[in-house]
């Protein structure tokens, strides 16, 4: 079971569009794919059609059920997506109090982790949402990730949510805790904009190796796909963007074993 999170300190930069296109393409795959929403707003949750005030089960009651010293089992808490070997762990909107929560009661960083540790065989993908924010769900998300993708807009304001999360990630990785790889994806690049190109400048000047080479394009196509309740990969496999998360996901998946790359190469030749 691989688990990569999307997060980035920014809202609004393509988080959620990049877990459901990418989790999309996963599952055309035949992938065993489980998407987890972990910002108290909702926004994956509501893309499937699901009502983060008012569901039941979700990412809330993994905490919850972690406090009460429980065991939380996870396949009662999961929505189907309606897309073949696709699951949702929904979040509720009682994930806002979490962080109260979190700061009474030891051990809350690791929940997500040691969850998903009981369940791999049951995914081969986990893909994890984050909020905008830095708290116990992000810290979560993070502890049990072995790939961030970091989703920037190629726009000014967005390179400041990028040195955020990279200071928080500095932060992790110092704490000797967790080491995990990263990779920055510029997006809803607009080449007829200045903002854009000198944004995309400016992330191939200072971050040069953990830059993705290419870049998901402005598409309208996502917005359709989301009043649809469908990953746009489903819906409009040949689009520009979708054609861009395609090869994004082809170049995360070609760096994604644990062998060592000479290895790869001669497992592959044979
Ligand atoms: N490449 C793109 N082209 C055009 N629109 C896009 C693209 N990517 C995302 N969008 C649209 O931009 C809006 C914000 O995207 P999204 O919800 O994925 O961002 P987010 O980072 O998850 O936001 P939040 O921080 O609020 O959770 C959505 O309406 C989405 O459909
Ligand atoms: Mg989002």
């Amino acid at each position: 079971m691989k688990i990569w999170t999307i997060a980035n300190q920014k809202g609004g930069v393509g988080k959620t569009t990049t877990t459901v296109t990418l989790a999309g393409l996963l599952a055309e795959q035949q992938q065993r794919v489980l998407i987890i929403d972990t910002d108290p707003h909702g926004s994956l949750t509501s893309y499937f059609s699901f009502n983060p005030d008012t569901v039941e089960e979700s990412v809330y009651s993994l905490f919850q059920k972690k406090i009460q010293d429980r065991r939380a089992p996870l396949a009662s808490m999961l929505c189907r997506t309606g897309v073949d070997g696709l699951d949702l762990l929904p979040a509720s909107t009682s994930l806002v109090s979490l962080d109260r929560q979190a700061s009474m009661n030891q051990g809350m960083g690791l929940v997500i982790k040691d969850t998903l540790e009981q369940y791999r065989n049951h995914y081969d993908y986990v893909l994890i949402d984050c909020p905008p924010t830095l708290g116990i769900l992000m810290v979560n998300a993070l502890a049990a990730c072995k790939k961030l993708i970091i989703p920037v807009q190629t726009e000014y304001l967005a390179i400041k949510g990028l040195e955020r999360i990279l200071n928080t990630l500095t932060m992790i990785v110092n704490s000797g805790k967790h080491n995990l790889d990263y990779l920055i994806v510029p997006t809803m690049f607009d080449r007829r904009t200045r903002a854009s190109m000198e944004s995309l400048n400016h992330l191939r000047e200072q971050h040069s190796e953990k830059l993705w080479s290419e870049h998901i394009p402005i598409d309208t196509k996502f917005r359709e796909a989301s009043s649809k309740r469908k990953p746009a990969s489903c819906l409009y496999p040949d689009a520009r963007g979708v054609m861009a998360y395609r090869r994004l996901l082809d170049w995360l998946l070609s760096g994604d074993t644990d062998l060592p790359f000479s290895q790869v190469e001669i497992a592959k030749a044979g």
